[in-house]
């Protein structure tokens, strides 16, 4: 359902079990509000694109996702025509006798729509539903790619020379994200609201482990959440994101530990850190001082 306002906004996501600040809220309601894009920017795993997930569980939809990578092109972000089918139906048109006009070619059917085009045609689920499109990790793709997405957030509409124009009659709510790899084009930027994703606060930290943990014990969510703010204090390669918090949480219970000791935190440390020279920066010594600091 679309949000009334911004405390709606941030009851209707925690109902589906993403706690957002206030500030998140406020972006995705005046995106919403405003049908202007929205930009989240920050660290891995810190709920963007969990953020779009559940904002099309919220407006009744299915996510469109476009993934990016280096060398996206618009015949996976768009359409491309289903050649094998399209050559199977000229060859049927032939054997028929027929001659082959450009209807029998360039038919619906054979127009593959990938989820920039998508986003432009109703829900057949719910038609009455805000399209949602989420166009994932944008630093990870080229510049052409960027400028030919300036270009489809101006108008919403889409000209097919075989096939017509499509164009949005709602403007899909757009949320684009990025890891910061690289710096996004302020053209792109600037058409778009902006919102910078940090590491929460421990109060909303220990609201989504328990919503997304709850298999472990409030005792030692308390312990793991504030171990993982000290981690974050220290000066790190990368920091563990909540989405690490969740999973070390499962891990110790899969583990069945029910106190944080150092050496169920030495055990289990890959599961917070990825790169060799954090883990070796966590030695025994480290890892007593941080359980120690604690509260
Ligand atoms: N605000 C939040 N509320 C609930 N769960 C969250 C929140 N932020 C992150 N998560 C959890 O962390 C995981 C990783 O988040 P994700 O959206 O994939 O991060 P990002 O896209 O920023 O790298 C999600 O699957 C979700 O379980
Ligand atoms: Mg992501």
């Amino acid at each position: 359902m679309q949000p009334a306002s911004i405390d709606d906004t941030l009851a209707q996501l925690q109902s589906r079990g993403y706690f957002a600040s206030r500030e998140l809220a406020t972006a995705l309601f005046l995106a919403l509000a405003m049908q202007r894009p929205l930009f989240l920017e920050g660290e891995p795993g810190v709920g963007k694109t969990e953020l779009a997930k559940s904002a099309a569980a919220m407006l009744g939809t299915t996510l469109l996702r476009l993934q990016c990578y280096e060398g996206l092109d618009t015949a996976s972000a768009l359409y491309e025509w289903d050649y094998p089918r399209q050559i199977m139906a000229l060859r049927l048109a032939e054997a028929a006798g027929e001659k082959p006009r450009s209807d029998t070619l360039y038919r619906d059917e054979f127009l593959l729509k990938r989820p920039l085009l998508q986003a432009l045609q109703p829900d057949a689920n719910n038609p009455s539903a805000q399209r949602v499109l989420l166009i994932d990790e944008i630093d990870r793709a080229d510049e052409p790619f960027e400028a030919f997405l300036l270009e489809l957030l101006s108008d919403f509409q889409v000209s097919i020379p075989e096939y017509g124009t499509v164009r949005a009659d709602v403007p899909p709510l757009v949320v684009i994200t990025s890891n910061r790899t690289r710096e996004v084009h302020d053209a792109l930027k600037r058409r778009c609201l902006y919102q910078w994703l940090g590491y929460p606060d421990r109060e909303r930290e220990l609201a989504i482990v328990a919503a997304r943990a709850p298999q472990t014990s409030a005792a030692l969510q308390h312990r793991t959440v504030s171990f993982v703010h000290r981690l974050r204090t220290m000066d790190l390669f990368k920091a563990p994101g909540i989405a690490e918090t969740i999973d070390w949480c499962r891990a110790l219970s899969a583990l069945s530990v029910t106190e944080l000791d150092p050496q169920s935190v030495q055990d289990t440390l890959g599961v917070l850190l990825k790169y060799q020279d954090d883990l070796a920066q966590l030695d025994t010594r480290r890892i007593a001082e941080a359980l120690a600091a604690e509260d």
